[in-house]
């Protein structure tokens, strides 16, 4: 396991993805009922930044062509996304994010 630092706690707003670049990787962060998750935040349909998309239900709507994802799952829950977005194992301590990237 290789935890990087992503964000503090206190960046992140409940229903609001916080994208965050760690190297090349495109991470965007969500505050979900009180619980941080991280997705990979570059759509699987085209290139689009999903933290610049639409927060609903525990999903992330793509905001190019409303494809939309379960960002606990990654699980393409909405056309014309069909694969799902990578998913990052997220410890939290105190007031800092970490994810496994
Ligand atoms: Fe995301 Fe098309 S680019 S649904």
């Amino acid at each position: 396991m290789a935890l990087v630092f992503a964000a503090n706690l206190t960046d992140l707003v409940e229903d609001e993805p916080l994208p965050v670049k760690l190297g090349d990787e495109h991470v965007a962060l969500y505050l979900l009922d009180g619980k941080v998750h991280a997705t990979h935040n570059v759509c699987t349909h085209q290139f689009a930044l999903l933290s610049d998309g639409y927060m609903e239900d525990g999903c992330i709507e793509c905001p190019l062509h409303q494809g939309k994802f379960d960002i606990r799952t990654g699980v393409a829950v909405c056309a014309p996304a069909a694969q799902p977005i990578r998913v990052y194992p997220v410890h939290v301590e105190g007031d800092v994010v970490m994810i496994d990237i």
